[in-house]
């Protein structure tokens, strides 16, 4: 069978491009950290007040230097939106929306989740700096949307 010479110059391109993005993601998963959010398990919306941990949303202390934070999405605001942790700490969230889909999405960091209605979104992540990190909701959840706002501040141990 007879392949033009671009023809196969662009089919070696493609395999090229193929090998390049599955180094990349390979290079993301494994060296970086980056990690697909779990989801958890699905709950009624309307009842995300029954649900236990979302009940009293906020910030609990698991064992010493281990976090797990319930926060709860719905227009406009986060609740809580503001918590605090000593550097050093691993911090599990779980994250509902009461309403729309809102996003979380921590700066200097590789937490990024969707907040989805009737789904618990689970993600994990060391805050090994002291700082100040602003998070903020990716998904556009209507004319407030940009108000979205809060942040995780990490103090010196
Ligand atoms: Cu919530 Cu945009």
């Amino acid at each position: 069978m007879h392949i033009d010479r671009f023809e196969a110059m662009f089919l070696r391109l493609g395999v090229v491009m193929l090998a390049a993005f599955a180094v990349a993601v390979a290079i993301s998963v494994f060296g970086l950290g980056v990690q697909l959010p779990g989801e958890v398990d699905q709950i009624d919306p309307r009842a995300v007040a029954d649900v236990p941990g979302f009940d009293n949303p906020g910030l609990r202390e698991v064992y010493p230097g281990r976090y797990e934070a319930y926060i709860v999405a719905q227009a406009w605001q986060f609740t809580p939106s503001e918590i605090t942790v000593p550097a050093g700490s691993e911090v599990t969230f779980f994250l509902t929306s009461k309403d729309v889909i809102h996003g979380f999405h921590v700066f200097d960091t590789t937490i990024n989740v969707m907040i989805i209605p009737g789904q618990i979104a689970e993600v994990t992540y060391t805050f090994d700096e002291p700082g100040i990190y602003d998070f903020y909701c990716h998904e556009y959840c209507g004319s407030l949307h940009h108000t979205m706002l809060g942040r995780i501040n990490v103090v010196e141990q």
